[in-house]
């Protein structure tokens, strides 16, 4: 199993989270975050307006799935999330030891 931590641009969470269900993701945690990139926050624009801080608005996705579908994933979040523009965000894949469901005891491909 992999773990797919993608940070995206919030107005693009609607549109990832339809191509994911579209490939078969079931399950995901989303977090609102604040984050930098190479810029350091300075040149980016979000809602229409240059930020002046450090820290822009980001969602994270943090999404386990069988490490036979990772790169369908990632070419869905990268084909969905991009705007062409700085600060489409990143992506980063780690690999999970373990997964349990909680009510059934499941674990591994069964929990996910
Ligand atoms: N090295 C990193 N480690 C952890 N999180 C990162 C890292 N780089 C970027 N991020 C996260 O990704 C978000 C988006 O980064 P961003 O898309 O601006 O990356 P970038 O490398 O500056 O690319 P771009 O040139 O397209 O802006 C940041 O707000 C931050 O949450
Ligand atoms: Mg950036």
């Amino acid at each position: 199993m992999k773990l797919i931590i993608a940070t995206i641009k919030p107005f693009k969470l609607e549109e990832v989270r339809e191509a994911l269900t579209e490939i078969g993701v079931r399950g995901m945690m989303v977090t609102e975050i604040k984050g930098f990139g190479s810029q350091s926050g300075h040149t980016e624009i979000y809602r229409g307006a240059e930020y002046a801080v450090n820290f822009v608005p980001k969602i994270k996705l943090e999404i386990v799935v069988s490490a036979a579908m990772a790169d369908q994933v990632i070419e869905a979040i990268t084909a969905t999330a991009r705007t062409g523009k700085i600060g489409d965000g990143k992506i980063f894949v780690l690999d999970v030891e373990q997964a349990v469901r909680v009510r059934t005891g499941e674990t591994n491909a069964d929990a996910i």
